[in-house]
């Protein structure tokens, strides 16, 4: 069986998945379905990225040895992923010993090729990049993407002679234009490498989290080497050569578009230094924005994939990602727009669909279908749909993939709204027409659940099971199973609503907006997320009509619950945990024009990381006496839009006669810590 070996980029430990990086995730496993479904014999493998500066200091912080503190958050990125039906097969970590040999073993053989050399560093790090710095990317002196100032360093490295592969990576790049896709991105890195490439650092001296540099132990390994080096320990490079020479060279990297450099500019010459194969391809997708702004955990403007997975479901969320945000472009997520989609392309349109075909088979014709007539006018658009899906998928282009199969259901509903079954019904002189018609509505819907089925795993199971089509997921084939079937009665079962149009009432709470997905001891996963209860429509009722019934949908994130014993009033100590009180440190403050009462606070709410927060403390603090400042802060608070900007948080104040008085602490606490 061909293979198809298939990576993502491995997640810093440091806070939780946000939805951004979910989101890799999530269009990883659709490919890697997707190929399975293919019948390749895909290994799908994703980790975790721990020998990160970021990741030693929040351990430190919350006083954790960094490895215990790994392990911990190996569990929670886990409980994330199955949350959201991520079907990886194996899950590395840079503190494996598996993934330490194959250091080693890669380090080893690009000192042998004469590639490594000791020199004097000295330059700008940036932590939050885990990167070396050059003047020229800096943006008034700060970091560009944390909005932190680097450190300066000056320390003995060793260097990797990147310069030397310059000249065979253009050449790489001119033979095998596929190697990075979209096209926007190939052009940007053949931009860089015409302008030619420096030698990079890659050891740290005198740091004890990481991977010692086998040539010179006292140093470690730079994070980002060691990094990319997972996808070759992952399969077995150092430590079982007969697997890394039947998984290697890796079909797909898929990672985002901030890290092509390192992914097809350093990796591969790594590789060719090594004497090792260069992956096939890398897909650099775009970033998922909120509010216009890069997702992100450090910025502040993270969505707990969790949170938006209960909404309607994992497989609403996949939907949603896939096919809204055109694959290798940036895209919004808002809670508004999320549920705008559910309610069309789930409640009214799929859903709809399942709910009319399964009940009229059930009621026409006791659940049982049988093939009937001659090809129709949608049996030959469903063969447009298949050519026009797989062309889609083989090049990555999964939003169109996923429209193209909208079209073949748009299709059917017309198909329906035309032939009109619950008419045909009426007159037995109609049997044969009607017993067309279901086969028709009930196989293109089959058809179309087999190539959603990597998008919607779970949910397109359930509907198959009501059509008849009880292969299991892994026997599942795109040759057969996803070509038309005109043969064998269908045994049609009916069932609650799978996908209930959302009320208003669900939309009332505000979109949950995390801004430090710090660790979260008992973060839920999703399993609970549809129970359906709702009795199947009327075939006759037409879309979009409601389907309300308590509990039939995950339940919307509701304010406080109170124990009904606990008088009115008092709230209990889990109502009081819900709120984060955090320790904050004024970075920069400024007045907001045309405002009397607000400041613009950038306040440092962890070890690296910050968030801007509107605070009405102008008629008492003036910008300079509160810059330095150490101040608490409500740290999960819904965004807030006020006078043109947002505010990611409320700073807590005395009110004593309209003066605020901030809270003051004997001895400053780090900024992230948590008040009680
Ligand atoms: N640890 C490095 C990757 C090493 S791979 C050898 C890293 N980690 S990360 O946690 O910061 O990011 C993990 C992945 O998520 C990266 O591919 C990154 O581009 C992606 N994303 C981070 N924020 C994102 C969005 N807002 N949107 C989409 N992808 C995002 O980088």
């Amino acid at each position: 069986m061909p293979r198809f070996y298939l990576t993502t980029a491995i997640d810093y430990v440091n806070s939780r998945p946000h939805l951004g990086t979910a989101y890799e995730k999530i269009t990883a496993d659709v490919i890697a379905r997707y190929k399975r479904l293919g019948g390749l014999d895909t290994h799908f493998v994703m980790g975790n990225d721990e020998h990160s500066q970021n990741v030693f200091r929040r351990a430190r912080e919350l006083g954790q040895d960094p490895l215990a503190y790994c392990d911990v958050m190996e569990q929670e990125f886990r409980d994330v992923w199955g949350a959201l039906d991520i079907s990886f097969d194996d899950f590395i970590r840079t503190t494996q010993p598996r993934h330490k040999a194959a250091v080693e073993a890669m380090v080893t053989r690009i000192a042998s090729a004469g590639d490594l050399y000791q020199a004097d560093y000295e330059g700008w790090y940036c932590v939050g990049c885990e990167a070396f710095k050059q003047e020229k990317d800096l943006v008034e002196r700060l970091c560009p993407i944390h909005r932190t100032k680097p450190d300066w360093i000056k320390e003995r490295n060793h260097f990797f002679r990147l310069s030397a592969y310059r000249d065979r990576l253009l050449a790489h790049f001119a033979e095998h234009p596929e190697f990075l896709q979209p096209e926007v991105r190939r052009n940007e890195i053949l931009r860089l490498l015409e302008a030619g490439l420096d030698d990079i650092s890659i050891s740290r001296a005198g740091q004890s989290w990481g991977i010692p540099l086998p040539t010179d132990p006292s140093s470690v390994v730079y994070v980002w080497f060691d990094a990319l080096i997972n996808y070759a320990s992952a399969v077995g490079l150092g430590t079982e050569p007969a697997r890394f020479d039947t998984w290697w060279p890796a079909d797909l990297h898929v990672i985002g578009k901030d890290i092509t450099r390192f992914h097809c500019v350093i990796w591969p010459a790594m590789l060719m230094s090594a004497g090792l194969a260069v992956p096939r391809q890398v897909f650099g997708h775009g970033w998922v924005h909120l509010r216009g702004e890069k997702m992100s955990k450090s910025l502040g403007t993270a969505v707990d994939p969790i949170d938006a997975a209960r909404r309607f479901g994992p497989d609403a969320l996949r939907l949603f990602l896939t096919k809204e945000i055109p694959y290798g472009a940036d895209g919004d997520f808002s809670f508004e727009r999320f549920e705008e989609r559910y309610n069309t392309d789930l409640a009214n349109n799929l859903g709809n669909l399942v709910n009319r075909v399964t009940a009229m088979a059930v009621r026409y014709r006791q659940g049982r279908l049988v093939p009937a007539g001659s090809p129709s006018r949608l049996q030959d658009l469903a063969a447009g749909t298949i050519a026009g899906y797989t062309a889609a998928m083989d090049t990555y282009a999964l939003h169109q993939g996923v429209s193209s199969v909208y079209r073949l259901l748009d299709a059917t509903n017309e198909y329906l709204a035309e032939r009109a079954p619950w008419t045909l019904a009426k007159d037995a002189a109609n049997d044969a027409a009607l017993d067309e018609v279901l086969f028709t509505a009930a196989e293109s819907l089959r058809l179309a659940a087999v190539l959603l089925g990597p998008v919607m795993p779970s949910s397109t199971q359930a509907i198959l099971t009501r059509l008849g089509d009880h292969t299991p997921l892994a026997d599942r084939r795109l040759v057969t199973d996803g070509a038309w079937r005109n043969e064998g009665a269908r045994a049609i079962t009916s069932g609650d609503a799978l996908w209930p149009r959302a009320e208003p009432a669900q939309t009332a709470t505000p979109p949950a907006i995390v801004s430090t997905l710090l660790h979260k001891p008992g973060a839920l996963p999703v399993s609970d997320h549809q129970s359906p209860v709702v009795p199947a429509p009327d075939p006759t009722v037409p879309a979009g009509t409601t389907a309300h019934v308590p509990g039939a949908t995950p339940a919307p994130v509701t304010p406080t619950s109170t124990d009904p014993a606990t008088p009115a009033g008092v709230i209990t100590i889990d109502d009081f945990m819900k709120v984060e009180l955090r320790v904050g440190k004024v970075l920069a403050a400024e007045a907001v024009p045309k405002s009397k009462k607000l400041l613009k606070l950038t306040v440092q709410d962890g070890a690296d990381s910050q968030r801007t927060i509107l605070a009405g403390i102008a008629e008492s603090y003036t910008c300079e006496a509160i810059v330095g400042r150490t101040i608490g802060f409500v740290a999960n608070l819904a965004p807030r839009p006020m006078m043109g900007l947002v505010s990611h948080g409320m700073v807590l104040a005395a009110d004593t006669d309209g003066k605020a008085q901030l809270l003051a602490f004997d001895t400053p606490p780090a900024p992230g810590t948590r008040i009680r």
